[in-house]
């Protein structure tokens, strides 16, 4: 027996590479409110009335009834080879063919973003980034001990005539999200994509395109990804470029499955799989198993992604609008044509952590985006999520909001 209270001091225990890790700020917001009197529009997170429960529910009976020794078994770290073939299916068009064996299923696309560091990734590396971009690729890849170049974008996104600059000196990887960013919900033209292609063959730099929304579009024009405009201005109707595309169920399905997937040329799907192995194995077969039983009916995935566009376009409309009437004028916000948000800009005198703290007393919530940001802007901006909370309470929320952004514009 030890005599006495242990006491280990952990810090000094803990990797060098830990020290450049903290918790997510999104998901520390997130805590605070859980009460339920709070409106949040602070989370990423899909309307959990729309999920297609009782879909789930007989897809997962299916599986356990037809194939249930096969479910429950270890798989292959590759992914099923039916929702490769899926997802390589529905992310095809015309000439541009993808192979399923360009697909890797992961643990969420996450896990797709922390695998491409963990394969591309040395310590010193200069890596290429929107201002703002997605604070959960931040916090994998920080404790690479990366140089972060910051491309600064406006309505069009990245604005793409700056990477000249930037790139006078050699960098190691590009990570965007081209298509309903996040935070600011903006999407990059097709101008700007078939320049970013040029760029990235020019420079031999790899993208990884992370595109969690792109299928959530209410208004305007589509455009193709990145990764499909580059194979087809290299005159590739294949995957062999150097875009490395991330999706993911999460926004279209449901996120607690945790189904993801990267779609990237075979020598780099190789290496991926090397690092799925020493991860996880492989995604949970059974999760697999029972998004493919859902997805494989396209009919109806189809119908629900209309349903969810439908129901999202509805609410973003409508916070829209409310923020037209109540918020101060010298507030401004994007406009997003789709995804789950948008980006206010308060005055630079105006704090979005201290107004946070206003917020939470009026029982209403957001994200600010000082995190989002490479250096130290972002600090008078803040998020607002449009997609989880129903009408009447994104109405009371941003009148809410608007009277604590009133008060702190006149003081
Ligand atoms: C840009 C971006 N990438 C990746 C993710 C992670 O999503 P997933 O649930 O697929 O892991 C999110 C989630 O909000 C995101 O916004």
């Amino acid at each position: 027996m030890i005599e006495g209270k242990i006491d280990v001091d952990w810090d000094t225990l803990f990797a060098e590479r830990t020290q450049q890790m903290k918790r997510s700020t999104v998901r520390e917001i997130l805590k605070l409110t859980a009460r339920p009197e709070v409106i949040s529009f602070a989370g990423g997170l899909p309307a959990p009335e729309l999920f297609p429960v009782e879909r789930i529910r007989q897809a997962t009976d299916t599986v356990l009834a037809e194939r249930g020794r096969e479910v429950l078994q270890y798989s292959t770290s590759e992914g099923m080879p039916e929702l490769r073939g899926l997802i390589a299916k529905r992310l095809s068009a015309g000439k541009f063919q993808i192979h399923p064996d360009n697909v890797l299923i992961t643990s969420g696309s996450q896990q797709a973003v922390d695998m491409i560091a963990r394969i591309l990734l040395d310590e010193g590396d200069r890596v290429i980034v929107e201002n703002p971009t997605y604070v959960g690729m931040m916090t994998s890849w920080r404790p690479f001990d990366l140089h972060f170049s910051p491309v600064p974008t406006d309505h069009d996104g990245m604005i793409v005539g700056e990477l000249d600059g930037i790139l006078a000196e050699r960098h190691k990887i590009m990570y965007a999200i081209p298509t309903f960013q996040n935070p600011q919900g903006v999407t990059l033209s097709r101008e700007r994509r078939v320049r970013l292609a040029q760029i990235l063959a020019e420079h031999n730099l790899p993208l990884v395109e992370d595109d969690p929304y792109g299928e959530l579009r209410y208004s305007g024009e589509a455009v193709p990804s990145v990764l499909q405009i580059e194979a087809e201005s290299r005159g590739f109707s294949s995957v062999e470029g150097n875009v490395m595309y991330c999706g993911t169920f999460s926004k279209v399905l449901t996120p607690g499955l945790r189904i993801g997937w990267v779609v990237a040329a075979s020598p780099v799907i190789d290496k991926l799989v090397q690092v799925k192995q020493a991860t996880d194995l492989h995604t949970s077969t059974f999760n697999q198993f029972v998004s493919y039983e859902v997805a494989r009916d396209e009919a109806f995935l189809d119908q629900h992604i209309a349903t969810l566009r439908q129901v999202y376009r509805e609410r973003r409309d409508l916070m829209l609008k409310t923020m037209d009437e109540h918020f101060p004028e010298e507030v401004i916000w994007t406009r997003p044509e789709g995804g789950l948000f948008l980006m206010v800009t308060m005055p630079p005198r105006l704090n979005a952590r201290e107004i946070l703290k206003e917020a939470l007393a009026a029982d209403v919530a957001f994200v600010p985006c000082d995190d989002f940001f490479v250096g130290d802007a972002g600090h008078n901006m803040f998020r607002l999520n449009y997609s989880n909370a129903r009408p009447e309470m994104i109405v009371e929320g941003i009148k809410r909001l608007g009277a604590v952004l009133k008060a702190a514009v006149r003081e």
